[in-house]
């Protein structure tokens, strides 16, 4: 059996409480689904700056009624110190629920950020409250609620104009915009934590995560499911650049086994580290368009247009794909899907969601 199905048997044995920020966002949501339907208890923190009630609503028809139960939602801003105070505890209904205890928080999934380099690039104020200030608050939170670990989505955006192939967790060079510094300052702050208060931290370095429920919409959306919805309603599709652009694509499924297992890992020399979460493989854009094109052909939906190219967009790095090993060496991490595995598995939702 693999670390992961390891783990997953061990928490349906005996729950644990989460607290995932973020919650109705993409990322957040999915990390929601799979802890609910371990039969855990989880508490969520968002203030819907870019996630969605109709996620939160998509995870409620996905779970039982029972494992709906187990979650507790609060509307609030990790800006708000109060707020990251208030999301430490997981709160029973009734005094029959959960032996009538409130639950302090076990893990912390802290996803809740101002994604998107154009956006840091447009207001880098917003950003930064969020990215930063939001972030410190957690620190503050977590560490005084006493949890048991801090997880935190981390960016490859952090490898900046570093042009080394593939990356190295420890080999970074200068960020390319202020989201770019937002993420790397996570890094520092969650280091200077664990070293000045022995708190422990882990880092996932995510790399162009995709899947169902990211956001398609609007003037930041990513690539896939922007691109996957104009297909689908028979829009222009565009590539900034020359189209040999190159990402590590990586399905969501993947990134949530990493933060279950860097949450819950026991090992010392695993705790307060950062990791790539990836596949480890490199696509150009004018591939993941070809991929696209397959995959929906594949379920009856034919786009015939060619993509139209446009200039490179101001603060993207040209090429990028991570190294795993240091995720597969101390936690376990094992992908469990590869682009187009993940491209498959979503299409359905984006033809039925994105139409
Ligand atoms: N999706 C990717 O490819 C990718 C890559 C690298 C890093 N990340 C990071 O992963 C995390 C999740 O990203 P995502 O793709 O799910 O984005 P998302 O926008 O779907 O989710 C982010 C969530 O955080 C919430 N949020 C934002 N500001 C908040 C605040 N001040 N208080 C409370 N909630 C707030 C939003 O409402 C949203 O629900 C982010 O930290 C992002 O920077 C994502």
């Amino acid at each position: 059996m693999s670390a992961y199905e390891t783990l997953k048997t061990g928490l349906q044995a005996a729950p644990k409480t989460w607290l995932v920020t973020g919650v109705a966002g993409f990322i957040g949501s999915n990390l929601l689904e799979t802890l609910l339907r371990l039969d855990q208890r989880v508490v969520g923190l968002d203030n819907f700056a870019t996630g969605h009630q109709r996620n939160l609503d998509e995870v409620e028809r996905l779970v039982s009624a029972e494992q709906w139960a187990r979650f507790r939602f609060i509307e609030g801003d990790i800006r708000s110190l109060a707020d990251c105070r208030a999301a430490m505890c997981w709160q029973p209904r009734s005094p029959e629920e959960g032996e009538g205890l409130a639950q302090r928080v076990d893990y912390v999934l802290h996803q809740a950020a101002l994604g998107s380099v154009p956006r840091s690039l447009d207001d880098p104020i917003t950003s930064n409250a969020a990215n930063i200030d939001g972030f410190v608050n957690m620190l503050v939170a977590a560490r005084d609620a006493g949890v048991a670990s801090f997880t935190y989505a981390a960016s490859s955006s952090t490898y900046g104009d570093h042009p080394g192939l593939p990356k190295v967790e420890d080999v970074i060079g200068k960020p390319l915009s202020p989201y770019a510094v937002t993420k790397y300052v996570n890094e520092l702050y969650a280091d200077v934590f664990a070293r000045c208060y022995g708190f422990t931290t882990i880092g996932l370095r995510y790399f162009n995560v995709f899947g169902p429920r990211q956001d398609p919409n609007g003037a930041y959306a990513a690539v896939i499911p922007k691109w996957t919805a104009a297909m689908i309603r028979g829009e222009e599709v565009f590539i900034n650049g020359d189209g040999e652009t190159s990402r590590d694509f990586c399905f969501v499924d993947n990134a949530v086994q990493a933060n279950l297992l860097a949450a819950t890992t026991t090992d010392a020399a695993a705790r307060n580290q950062v990791y790539n979460v990836a596949v480890g493989g490199r696509t150009g854009l004018t591939q993941l368009f070809a991929y696209l094109k397959q995959a929906l052909a594949d379920n009856g939906v034919r786009y015939d247009r060619e993509a139209v190219h446009r200039d490179f967009r101001a603060g993207d790095v040209r090429h990028s794909q991570a190294d795993i090993g240091k995720a597969g060496r101390l936690l376990g991490y094992a992908p469990r899907f590869d682009i187009e595995a993940g491209i498959r598995s979503a299409m359905p939702w984006y033809i039925r969601f994105l139409g």
